[in-house]
């Protein structure tokens, strides 16, 4: 061996190189009982665009699917048009709920062949999908629960989301609300799985632990947790993993367990640049938050340390902010989006802080409590 080679080697070797590079969410799907509705609630109330359709009218028997985009940001609605399939039994078990997690990938074959081959469970083996605008490879594995990764590699396409989708104009549109992409997303795993399910992420697709909660953290008097943050190799997908604890009541995470029927996609982190914009539109579209006391923010500046904001307006809209190494962070949590007490939003704006908001689950998960008890479910 040359002595470059025996350099380029050991380099390797000292640096393992991302198995599963990934670009990014590409989209997120939601199996949802009437998406012709859901898709008019993204835009009226969230600020999506029409994109793309796919459904009868375009060759497809089973199933109706409407494509909104905001930004980076694309969400699919789908709903079965028969019973007795496997749309319409997530619906019947998980009620709406998200069902796929695709990632943008250069190359889905290679996804698919690195994921699998480490003990990843396939969904789907690689597919060619062409039209007259080019073609998509797309592949996948399971997850937690029902939920899927879909890995998509869209080099070679230019229509507007993939072949089998028309373009999808609607009269009704809508002004942007300001989000921007997908921050991060989280899954609510069963008792004591957690850890089984770091090490999928870690073995079958090369994530790591950048962050941990354990019941110390994150618990009030009987909304414990614990969570751990997975993130890809270059942090574009992050993917905290959530699994209830023993607390005096029920944990909002049994909660979701036992009302979604299983383990699946807790919240979905939207990114914005300006939260208060972003909230206060929001809020004027009807999508409702969960709300902290006032007295949260009385030393906020004490617990926190400066920020740039003026407090009146995060009091207001009831903003969120915690502050890391790094920085600080703004978000704010809505209520569950649909009557089963479980899939919500985070919308979040990040001013340098790489963390997720641990100075506030307390005053957080007690607001959360507040609604559980409303429900009759703590
Ligand atoms: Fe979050």
């Amino acid at each position: 061996m040359s002595t470059a080679m025996a350099e380029k080697l050991q380099i390797q070797l000292e640096t393992p190189t991302d198995f599963l590079p990934l670009q990014g969410t590409d989209y997120i799907e939601f199996y949802v009982g009437n998406a012709k509705q859901a898709a008019h609630y993204y835009m009226s109330a969230f600020g999506f665009s029409a994109l793309a359709y796919a459904g009868p009218e375009t060759g497809i028997r089973d199933r109706a699917s409407y494509v909104v985009r905001q930004n980076k940001l694309t969400f699919v609605l789908t709903t079965p048009i028969h019973a007795g399939n496997e749309i319409a039994d997530h619906i019947y078990k998980h009620g709406d709920g998200v069902k796929v997690l695709a990632l943008r990938v250069e190359d889905a074959t290679d996804a698919w062949m690195q994921t699998t081959s480490r003990g990843g469970k396939s969904y789907m083996e690689p597919t060619l999908l062409k039209d007259e605008e080019g073609e998509i490879v797309m592949s996948g594995i399971h997850t937690y629960g029902d939920t899927v990764h879909l890995f998509i590699e869209r080099k070679n396409y230019n229509g507007p989301f993939m072949p089998g989708y028309r373009n999808w104009e609607p009269a009704f549109n809508t002004q942007s609300t300001g989000l921007l992409y997908v921050d991060h997303c989280v899954g609510n795993v069963g008792w004591n799985c957690m850890n089984k399910w770091v090490k999928f992420y870690e073995e079958v697709m090369g994530f790591r632990n950048i962050l941990t909660f354990d019941d110390n953290d994150i618990s009030t008097e009987y909304s414990a947790l614990m969570s751990k943050v997975m993130s890809n190799g270059n942090g574009y997908v992050k993917f905290p993993i959530n699994e209830p604890a023993e607390g005096k009541k029920k944990s909002q995470v049994e909660e979701y367990l036992e009302f979604y029927d299983g383990e699946g996609v807790q919240h979905i982190a939207l990114a914005t640049n300006d939260i208060v914009k972003t909230v206060r539109e929001l809020m004027k579209r009807g999508v409702e938050f969960l709300k902290v006391p006032d007295t949260y923010y009385n030393d906020l500046e004490n617990r926190v340390g400066r920020i740039e904001e003026d407090i009146a307006p995060l009091k207001e809209l009831g903003i969120l902010v915690d502050r890391d190494d790094e920085g600080y962070l703004l978000q704010l949590f809505s209520k569950p989006i649909e009557d089963r007490p479980t899939v919500f939003f985070e919308i979040i704006q990040r001013k340098g802080a790489k963390s997720f908001g641990k100075g506030n689950f307390k005053a957080l998960f007690e607001a959360i409590e507040r609604e559980q008890e409303a429900r009759g479910n703590l």
